[in-house]
């Protein structure tokens, strides 16, 4: 089938700012967005820059706006789609190139939250494995999901007027530190997260949770973290 694309380009070089630019490509209504780029970077111009990797829905890279809503381009089938296909970058990121964005803003906000495994080593060595039910593995299991796409992030309201908002994403990911008994770095993290930037920024629009392609219950998450914040529960 032919498939119509109208894709935001920008080249920093000469272009003073973005503008559409349309293409058609010959393609398989099975055939996801990603391979219709990729045949537009391919056969009609060389120059389209977008990032990705697996093309499997597993690296988070190819994050983009598809026909106005966030997508993974390596997930949407082209059947799915109505034509002709507009896709835009992610918004609320300074745009380099294309589909290319500066990611560091978001990054900033991950790094701020200490996504990793906080425990007091100073005690003992530990002798063993540090051992979690399969209950207390559930607890922050939806969490352990997140691809570090931005696809929530870049969609939350709050996040396009505010840069500093640490986002939804990062939430995500200290969530999944907070509530993971083996972790003992839950009051240093809700301390950080209740500051101007943190968690209490949310205003509950959900974008986050509708744009998540790896269908975790963000704005849950989000809500969970603020109560744990509130009542020091975790
Ligand atoms: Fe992407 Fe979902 Fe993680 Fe947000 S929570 S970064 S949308 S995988
Ligand atoms: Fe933004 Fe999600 Fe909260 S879209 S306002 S982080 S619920
Ligand atoms: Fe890896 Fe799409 S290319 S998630």
């Amino acid at each position: 089938m032919d498939v119509k694309l109208r894709l935001l380009r920008f080249n920093p070089e000469s272009d003073d700012k973005p503008h559409f630019e349309n293409y058609e490509v010959e393609a398989d209504p099975m055939d996801r967005l990603l391979d219709c780029l990729h045949l537009v970077k391919w056969q009609k111009d060389s120059s389209l820059a977008l990032r990705r990797s697996c093309a499997h829905g597993v690296c988070g890279s190819d994050a983009m706006v598809v026909n106005g809503v966030n997508a993974l381009a390596c997930k949407v089938l082209i059947k799915d789609l109505e034509q002709p296909i507009v896709v835009e970058p992610i918004r609320g990121l300074p745009l380099i190139r294309d589909f290319i964005v500066d990611m560091e803003p978001f990054f900033a906000g991950y790094r701020a939250v200490k996504p990793w495994l906080i425990v007091d080593e100073s005690q003992h060595e530990p002798e063993r494995e540090r051992l979690q039910s399969p209950k207390e593995r559930e607890r922050f299991d939806d969490t352990t999901k997140c691809i570090l796409c931005a696809a929530c992030t870049t969609s939350c309201p709050i996040f396009w007027s505010d840069e500093e908002y640490v986002g939804p994403a990062a939430i995500v990911n200290a969530h999944r530190f907070i509530f993971d008994s083996r972790d003992q770095g839950s009051r240093e993290r809700l301390e950080i997260l209740s500051q101007r930037d943190g968690v209490f920024k949310c205003r509950t629009a959900f974008n986050c949770t509708a744009a998540c392609p790896r269908g975790i219950k963000v704005t849950q998450a989000i809500q969970e973290v603020k109560r744990a914040a509130l009542f020091q529960s975790f």
